[in-house]
């Protein structure tokens, strides 16, 4: 059985989504769920659905994001996770940091990488003109938003589409293509899921 640590900043929908799926016959259950955020809403959700939860609040260490990891590190390492999975978890870590744990840690993007890596990805999409939109699991590599694919799941930009209304319809994709993603992920198998 994989040991799977999750790492989060807000609500935690994705998160939610992973641990729900982590039951029965699938091959990883979660062992963490961290967040830089103390506040960040996933947290009770996690704990309340079992999951030991921990936070180190990334505000205290300024600009120095080494300090902040290896605060990171502490309840991460003693997890002993597997897989991390990055869940919205929205600081940016440093290559150091990555490789501990390069080919075991995955993200979701809410964009079709490589469109659109970083922030406001849904405006960016819209502004673009562009006719369909989604979201992509990868390895986390030391460049931001670029490692190798996963999986990708795609929807189509409708007339009067708002940043909103296109992350709500893509934010329901995301909820199946990372469980599926992990599933496969955790069982040694590396071949992209591509949605739907
Ligand atoms: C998700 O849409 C995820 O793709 C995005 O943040 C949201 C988190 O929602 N991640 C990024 O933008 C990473 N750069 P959630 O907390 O409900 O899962």
């Amino acid at each position: 059985m994989k040991r799977v640590a999750l790492l989060i900043s807000g609500g935690g929908s994705n998160m939610l989504a992973l641990v729900r799926d982590m039951a029965g016959d699938h091959p990883a259950r979660p062992v963490l769920v961290l967040s830089n955020d103390p506040m960040a809403g996933g947290l009770a959700k996690a704990a309340a659905l079992g999951v030991p939860t921990a936070a180190v609040d990334h505000r205290p260490f300024g600009r120095d994001r080494a300090a902040f990891e290896a605060e990171l590190l502490k309840p991460l390492l003693a997890a002993e996770p597997d897989i991390i999975c990055l869940a919205g978890f929205m600081r940016i870590l440093t290559p150091g940091f990555i490789r501990r744990f390069e080919g075991r840690m995955l993200n979701i993007h809410p964009s079709l990488l490589p469109k659109y890596p970083g922030l406001h990805t849904h405006q960016r999409a819209l502004d673009a003109g562009d006719t369909e939109a989604g979201c992509t699991v990868h390895e986390v590599t030391a460049e931001l938003d670029a490692g190798p694919l996963l999986g990708q799941a795609r929807v189509p930009v409708l007339p009067g589409d708002t940043a909103d209304a296109l992350a709500a319809r893509v934010l329901v994709e995301e909820h199946r293509l990372y469980p599926a993603v992990l599933r496969r992920f955790a069982a040694g198998d590396r071949t992209p899921v591509l949605l739907p």
